[in-house]
């Protein structure tokens, strides 16, 4: 399967070339650029030529990102190569016909489409401040990141992908932006202004895309989720979700 979830970190991801890797269990690698950083992820399936991978992008890269199948072995593989442990992700996957769950109240006006981009930006970037998704280097500040997310949410802009915008009155308190693909609908961002978090105010943007699915002959919505995020994994649950595919990433400074 390609990269689906890849997106969720880089805005413009541009593959590159895996004919020098072949036998090294690399699955997928991709690179942006960001002002003198060039980031590189690579998706491996297994471990053990974890070294020899490091070594041949680490050539182009400042950062390189890992991504590999949650497991033990791999922990200690990665240390062995100076790789540093960042997160662990899982898939969320909610099988929108089986899933009952309903709203009793609804205090949230709902609109959909690409209006108050520019507080979208705000709760963005307030949200993903610290998010290891969008911050790639310690030295990045809070106007590198704003910047980084304005990219993504061109990106996703340009993909035509929905955006739920949640009002709380006149203001727009929270976003949902969800990506369609064929019978499945991929939730790629979503945050609440900090002011207005453990309300609800986010469920009731989930349940929106779950509506927004059940309406468009969609079988499946998911998400990809870190483990340490435990309100987002707390949504998922309420909407019956199944979790799978544990992920850890892992970074190295190329130097
Ligand atoms: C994650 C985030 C979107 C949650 O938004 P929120 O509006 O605070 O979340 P909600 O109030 O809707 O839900 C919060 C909690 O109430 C629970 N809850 C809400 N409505 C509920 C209901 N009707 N029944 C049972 N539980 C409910 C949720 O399970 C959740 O659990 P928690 O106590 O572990 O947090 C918000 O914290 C945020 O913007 N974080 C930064 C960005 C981010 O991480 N985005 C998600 C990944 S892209």
């Amino acid at each position: 399967m390609a990269m689906k979830y890849e997106r969720i970190t880089f805005a413009n991801p541009q593959e590159l070339s895996l004919d020098s890797a072949r036998g090294l269990g690399i699955v997928e690698a991709s690179r942006q650029d960001y002002r003198a950083h060039r980031i590189v992820a690579v998706k491996l399936e297994v471990p053990e030529n974890i070294k020899k991978a490091i070594e041949l992008f680490k050539k182009d890269a400042t950062i390189v990102q890992v991504y590999m199948p949650a497991g033990t072995c791999s922990a200690s593989f990665m240390h062995f190569a100076g790789l540093d442990f960042l997160d662990r992700y899982v898939i969320a996957c909610v099988n929108v016909a089986k899933s009952d769950f309903t709203l009793k109240k609804r205090r949230l006006a709902v609109r959909n489409g690409w209006e108050d981009r520019e507080t979208i930006l705000d709760i963005a970037a307030e949200s993903f401040s610290h998010d290891s998704r969008f911050r790639w280097a310690a030295d990045m500040g809070p106007r590198d990141i704003k910047n980084v997310l304005s990219e993504y949410l061109d990106a996703s802009y340009a993909s035509e992908d929905i955006v739920f915008r949640g009002y709380s009155k006149d203001d727009l308190v929270a976003f949902l932006i969800l990506e369609r693909i064929g019978e499945e609908a991929i939730i790629r961002l979503a945050a609440v202004d900090a002011m207005y978090r453990a309300l609800g105010v986010a469920v009731e943007l989930y349940y929106e895309a779950l509506e927004y699915c059940r309406q468009a002959d969609i079988r499946a919505l998911s998400g990809r989720v870190s483990t340490s995020n435990t309100s987002a994994m707390n949504i998922y649950s309420l909407l019956d979700a199944r979790f799978s595919q544990a992920e850890d990433v892992y970074i190295t400074m190329a130097k």
